[in-house]
């Protein structure tokens, strides 16, 4: 089945946001050390970015390491984060032939200092392109990002910056990691789980949920168009009726 050619290319999401989850199972079902997982799992980044781009979407935001996953054993943790240097050391020319624009969400600090040097660097070549935006979520905790923002947004009524009355809905967003991206349409988590393992959780106020059985290594773009298909298929309520909307 060929999906791509069923999406409606007029309305394609602005931002998917994807929970990549099933490395470990994938490993184990072929044998193989957890890492070995991990590394496939770096293919089928490829994979969705590639098609991310091909469909025209402005934001794909990858979970790719949460502030829990710092409990994993050291050995994980520590290779992990040499897949995170070399992937996007070796991907940084694709991502500027691509167009694409690479962004993070976190707390970066925490990560290795060769990890956030090498990010840093990426970010920056890749600033100035116009295409598709690739947000990394690393070591994202969805909580402390909004106990940041409300910290700061404290922090800006104590000194009397802002008053407590402009406080919105709207105006939060601008304290998030977030702040300049989009809303998802659409979040995907991949390996049959069904949770958010707090990701997004401020964002995904009214995006659609698709959950796929596949483990990460095992999906590709294919599977991306998947997702898109079925979501343009969805009524998008809001609260409102269907007689509402069709009028
Ligand atoms: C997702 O795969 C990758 C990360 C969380 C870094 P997992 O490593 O969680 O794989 P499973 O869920 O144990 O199969
Ligand atoms: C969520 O996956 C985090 C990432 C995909 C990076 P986990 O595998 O860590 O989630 P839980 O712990 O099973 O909920
Ligand atoms: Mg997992």
């Amino acid at each position: 089945m060929d999906y791509k050619s069923q999406i409606n290319t007029s309305e394609v999401p602005g931002h998917i946001a994807i929970i990549m989850d099933g490395n470990g199972r994938w490993a184990k079902e072929h044998g193989k050390p957890r890492i070995f997982g991990h590394k496939n799992g770096v293919l089928s980044v490829r994979s969705v970015v590639e098609g991310a781009g091909e469909i025209g979407l402005k934001y794909l935001t990858l979970y790719a390491f949460s502030t829990e996953n710092w409990k994993r054993p050291k050995v994980e943790v520590a290779a992990l984060m040499q897949l995170l240097v070399a992937t996007i050391s070796n991907e940084v020319a694709a991502l500027n032939k691509n167009n694409v624009r690479l962004l993070t969400i976190g707390d970066l600090k925490s990560l290795p200092g060769n990890c956030e040097k090498e990010l840093q660097k990426a970010m920056d070549k890749t600033k100035n392109n116009t295409g598709l935006s690739l947000v990394l979520a690393l070591s994202y905790s969805s909580k402390s990002e909004i106990v940041n923002a409300v910290k700061k947004i404290a922090k800006e009524v104590s000194e009397n910056k802002i008053d407590v009355e402009d406080i919105t809905d709207n105006m939060f967003n601008n304290y998030l990691d977030t702040a300049l991206i989009q809303d998802p349409e659409l979040l995907i988590r991949t390996s049959g789980e069904y949770r958010l393992s707090n990701f997004l959780l401020w964002q995904i106020a009214y995006s659609e949920l698709y959950f796929s059985d596949k483990f990460w290594p095992d999906f590709t773009k294919e599977d991306l168009f998947k997702a898109v298909v079925d979501y343009q298929s969805r009524e998008r309520r809001f609260g409102m009726t269907s007689e509402q909307l069709s009028n």
